[in-house]
């Protein structure tokens, strides 16, 4: 039996999604949300298997603390789900400065936070998993969502090099992307009118708004389906680095990989010239030519002939 904690847990959002499907397998879980009433009565129907903490991840100390609370009442933490978060929209340009570092403090910052609480138990206990939900954002970047984007790249960044760091403790890591899923993200949206500082973005934002606020209820994705296939990731032998989720998002991460892909391609003469020449060779059959031993062998060595 395992011990999941998981940020951000209001009603209808994907870390209820979690936490009712690590109850479903038979594990325990520790629930946070800054608004912890709205799980009581959930919390009551799983008697003793249940903690529901309150937590505003961007309070350094309340995060401390909830570690604490978590890993005294269970014996510590098997999974974490770094879950909480949310965007802002605005362009890049004329997002204030402050809503700019908000973004940023919860979707990034917060995110490193959790972590490093988390993980000298994962680390004592040699083993552990770490669910770092980022988006499809966090692979390509979303228009009128520049530093919600930045954020999640930035997830994304962490994400890789944490993986190889702990891999020797026995810990998992994983960056689950969603596209679009039917959660509480797009509904709050129509309650927070558009303040933009730069007048010439603002129909963009404008109408950026307005999508969203119609899509709230009707995206795509499942929240549910999705935690079950972030669980069958985990239990593969060989588990992915990266889970992106929901139709449109593989197909905007396929387009988006491919294009880069391309575009790599499309440069490649450029990439390599900005090297230094290289060094003079002293011919193809010299042990000091630098080009490998097969190109020397095969009289290809490219550094003789640029060297001429
Ligand atoms: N739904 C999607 O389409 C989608 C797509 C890509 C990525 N994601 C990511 O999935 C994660 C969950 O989002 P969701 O879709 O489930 O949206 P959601 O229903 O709006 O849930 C977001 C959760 O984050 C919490 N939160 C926000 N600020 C917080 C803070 N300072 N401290 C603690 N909790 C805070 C919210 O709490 P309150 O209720 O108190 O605000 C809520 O519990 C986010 O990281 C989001 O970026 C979602």
């Amino acid at each position: 039996m395992k011990t999941w904690f998981i940020t951000g847990g209001t009603p209808g959002g994907f870390g209820r999604a979690y936490a009712d499907a690590a109850l479903e397998q038979g594990d325990n879980v520790v629930l946070t949300a800054r608004r912890p009433h709205l799980l009581h009565d959930w919390a009551a129907e799983h008697p003793g298997r249940v903690l529901v903490l309150p937590l505003d991840v961007t309070d350094g100390r309340q995060v401390r603390d909830a570690v604490k609370a978590a890993e005294q009442h269970f014996g510590g933490i098997d999974v974490l789900v770094n879950n909480a978060g949310r965007g802002w929209y605005g362009s890049v340009e004329g997002t204030s400065d402050a809503d700019a570092r908000r973004s940023l403090e919860l979707n990034f910052f917060a995110v490193v936070d959790v972590l490093r609480a988390v993980l000298p138990g994962m680390r004592a206990r040699r083993g552990g998993w770490i669910i770092n939900m980022s988006s499809v954002a966090g692979l390509r970047s979303v228009t009128g969502f520049g530093f919600y984007s930045a954020a999640k790249f930035a997830v994304e960044g962490i994400t890789g090099a944490l993986r190889e760091e702990v891999a020797p403790f026995g810990i998992n890591v994983l960056a689950v992307e969603p596209g679009a899923f039917r959660t509480h993200a797009y509904a709050g949206f129509g309650d927070e009118p558009v303040e933009e500082t730069v007048g010439a973005y603002r129909p963009a934002i404008e109408a950026l708004r307005k999508t969203m606020i119609e899509q709230s209820g009707r995206q795509p994705g499942d929240p549910h389906r999705a935690v079950r296939a972030v669980i069958h990731a985990m239990r593969q032998d060989d588990p992915p680095h990266r889970l992106v989720l929901g139709s449109a998002g593989y197909d905007t991460v396929h387009t988006a990989l491919h294009d880069m892909l391309a575009e790599l391609h499309a440069q490649e003469p450029a990439s390599r010239n900005a090297d230094h020449p290289p060094a003079p060779c002293p011919g193809p059959a010299s042990r000091r030519c630098p080009r490998p031993r097969t190109e020397r062998r095969a009289g290809t060595c490219k550094g003789l002939r640029r060297s001429r």
